[in-house]
């Protein structure tokens, strides 16, 4: 058996490292990526760059020796843009977040789709969404939303037109999960006394997000790909 390998954005903390771990764990060649090279492991690029989803895919491709199996969207930003700031400045918060969450993601699906249908190779692509993509987020979270659920419906395209060409596409909606940003989102919000939405009582730990990352990237049936898995402890039922 060949041994897959996989590109995950993001990979440096929180989630995408909790991804990346468990695929190294199951065998997965993991091409990791953040800002900055961390590691060797890792590709050091700017999302909020233009040119770096085309640099991120070259050079990953070049360390895989030519062929990329799994694509993991992973990296996000969630910075609050309240409607009181200046114009251009709540403007470049948009660009930068619909620039992070949604267009790196768009890009690199693109160059992964290409490269498969080029070669006609089977293909996964996971994508992080959040579940404010459906249920909407906070009064300074319009941009974090807009670009979460401008993935989801990237995502089920994909899934549509590709799928009998062998590329799957899967997503999930995690609500807070204990990282930097749920941390600073809880405190921004007041705390512990959010947990009282959470009808589980507590927020997912990223190893509970990874597991159905990993499922997703390895393990999910074909038949479900285009699939919207939710991860939020009841939050936000739908
Ligand atoms: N935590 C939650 O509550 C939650 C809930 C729902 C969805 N999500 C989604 O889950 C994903 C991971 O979130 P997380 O909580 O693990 O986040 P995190 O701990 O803040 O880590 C974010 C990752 O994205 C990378 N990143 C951010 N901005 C970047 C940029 N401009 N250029 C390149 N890389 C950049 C970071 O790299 P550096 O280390 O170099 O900054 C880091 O690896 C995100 O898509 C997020 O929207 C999170």
């Amino acid at each position: 058996m060949t041994q897959p390998v996989a590109l995950v954005t993001g990979s440096s903390r929180g989630i995408g490292a909790a991804i990346a771990s468990k695929l190294r764990a199951r065998g997965v060649r993991v091409i990791g990526h953040a800002s900055r090279a961390v590691d060797e492991q890792t590709i050091g690029a700017d999302l909020t760059d233009p040119t770096a989803p085309a640099r991120i895919w070259e050079e990953a491709l070049r360390r895989a020796g030519g062929r990329i199996d799994l694509l993991v969207n992973n990296a996000g930003l969630f910075s609050p843009n309240p409607i009181g700031l200046s114009d251009i400045e709540w403007l470049d918060n948009w660009e930068d977040t619909l620039r992070i969450n949604l267009t790196a993601a768009a890009e690199l699906s693109r160059f992964a789709v290409r490269h498969w249908l080029e070669r006609e190779a089977s293909g996964r692509i996971v994508h992080v969404a959040s579940r404010a993509g459906y249920r909407g987020d906070s009064p300074d979270h319009w941009h974090y939303a807009a670009a979460k659920g401008g993935m989801i419906a990237m995502h089920k395209t994909i899934a549509r037109q590709y799928a009998a060409r062998g590329v799957m596409s899967y997503a999930i909606c995690p609500g807070f999960t204990d990282t930097a940003m749920a941390g600073d989102y809880l405190a921004s919000r007041g705390g512990p006394g959010l947990l009282a939405d959470i009808p589980l009582g507590r927020v997912a730990t990223p190893d509970e997000i990874a597991a159905i990352a990993t499922f997703c990237a390895l393990d999910a049936p074909e038949s479900m790909t285009g699939t919207v898995i939710d991860a939020n402890g009841a939050s936000y039922v739908r």
